[in-house]
């Protein structure tokens, strides 16, 4: 079979994405070639919400191909993003006698592959790991580029993704048969980190790999893309990995003084979106039932933040707001969200982030479509003014 193969050309740590339906199919022959001859066992640390077929057909053929896999399955939620986790995750790996030679892999969405990559980061200083994402937002964002990590709660507060490892994958592989059995909400918060790709797109490397194309593509396709057809899920992953994958290449490890912005610029409507997530009792459609937000739903909310914060800064015009509007309405995520508190509340909120990254609270805010640029300390009125846009 022939899979959309997008190189993350790293020095010392180059891995290919392998992106297609049945792209699972081909993982344990590629596994004992990438591992070499005396790579023995596998730790696998399944999502449960991948169908169960999927990991036996793997487990199966990592038999065939001579590895002894150990199954670990996992029900994601942040609340077992955890230490304790991990902890878990490793002392099965030392139970069934892994070495540095073997690996760990990961089958599921964000949480598992991250929970996965750190153990494998973790485990005698290092293994090897593979990561198949199961969801859009994996395939498009989380398991490409190295991050690890879990949460960690001090004083009642969950603080997201503070401990943790860059450590880059051997290989990714999307088979997006899986996705298949996503439900819907899950499919549109995948889609909020396309969409945050595309209004970012024109100050992404670009060595001829058609990046600055991709909001027009998306706008181009954006039907077929929402009635999720395979060919134009398929061309959205690769177009979205190649992106990240630039993006990774010249700056891997998220630097502050990286060129035009580097990793922060995948931060575009996170900042915004990180201060109203964890709020109780906010749902997308209004109905309580579907409280509290998902990430992919308080990104796009955050997007809308920034592009209105940005208009009443004078950075952009009219057009980015109603284009990034119109898009998130097509693909079914909100714009707005009733029962926010208070600006204060969420200004202070957005200071946590301030705080992680050591002083000066920076945005990334549109200038144009497709561009955006990092701006430190905005003045408090577009805060205000982006926050007001979303208000329901
Ligand atoms: N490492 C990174 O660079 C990075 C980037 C973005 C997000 N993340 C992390 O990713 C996490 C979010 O990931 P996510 O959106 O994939 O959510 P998730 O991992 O919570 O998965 C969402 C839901 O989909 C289910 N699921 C997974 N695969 C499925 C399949 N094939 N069919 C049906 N259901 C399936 C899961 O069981 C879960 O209920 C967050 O913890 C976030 O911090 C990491």
């Amino acid at each position: 079979m022939s899979f959309r193969v997008v190189d993350v050309d790293l020095p010392d740590r180059a891995y290919e994405v392998r992106i297609g339906r049945g792209a699972l199919d081909e993982l344990a022959e590629e596994a004992r070639v990438l591992l070499g001859p005396k790579a023995r066992r596998v730790l696998l640390v399944r999502d449960t919400g991948v169908p169960d077929r999927f990991v036996d057909t793997l487990v199966k053929d990592l038999g065939g191909a001579g590895f002894e896999t150990r199954v670990c399955a996992i029900t994601p939620s942040e609340s077992i993003k955890t230490m304790a986790t991990v902890e878990a995750l490793l002392r099965e790996a030392i139970t069934l006698g892994m070495t540095r030679v073997d690996a760990v892999i990961a089958v599921g969405g964000g949480v598992v592959g991250d929970i996965a990559g750190f153990v494998a980061a973790s485990y005698q200083r290092g293994v090897p790991v593979i990561q198949c994402p199961s969801t859009l937002l994996s395939m498009v964002d989380a398991s490409v580029g190295g991050k690890t990590g879990v949460n960690l709660e001090v004083g009642g507060e969950l603080y997201k993704n503070m401990v943790g490892a860059f450590h880059q994958p051997r290989l990714v592989v999307a088979d997006t048969e899986l996705l298949d059995s996503l439900d819907a909400r899950q499919r549109r918060c995948g889609l909020a980190e396309c969409v945050k790709h595309a209004m970012i797109c024109g100050g992404v490397p670009d060595e001829d790999d058609g990046h600055s194309e991709l909001l027009g593509w998306m706008l181009r396709e954006l039907d077929r893309i929402v009635a999720f057809e395979p060919g134009a899920i398929d061309e959205l992953v690769a177009r979205n990995v190649a992106l990240k994958a630039s993006v990774v290449m010249g700056d891997e490890r998220e630097s502050p003084d990286a060129k035009s912005g580097g990793r922060m610029l995948l931060n575009f409507g996170h900042t915004f979106g990180h201060a109203i997530e964890t709020l109780e009792g906010l749902s997308p459609s209004g109905d309580p039932a579907d409280a509290p937000l998902h990430h992919g739903e308080a990104v796009a909310l955050g997007m809308c933040s920034a592009c209105a914060a940005a208009e009443s800064m004078g950075l952009c015009d009219e057009s980015v707001v109603t284009v990034l509007r119109e898009m998130l309405v097509r693909i079914g995520l909100p714009t707005v969200v009733g029962g926010l508190p208070g600006v204060d509340s969420i200004v202070a909120r957005m200071s946590h982030d301030k705080k992680a990254a050591g002083g000066a609270l920076r945005l990334i805010l549109p200038e144009g479509l497709g561009r955006c640029v990092i701006i430190s300390d905005a003045p408090k009125e577009s805060l205000e003014a982006g926050l007001v846009a979303i208000r329901g």
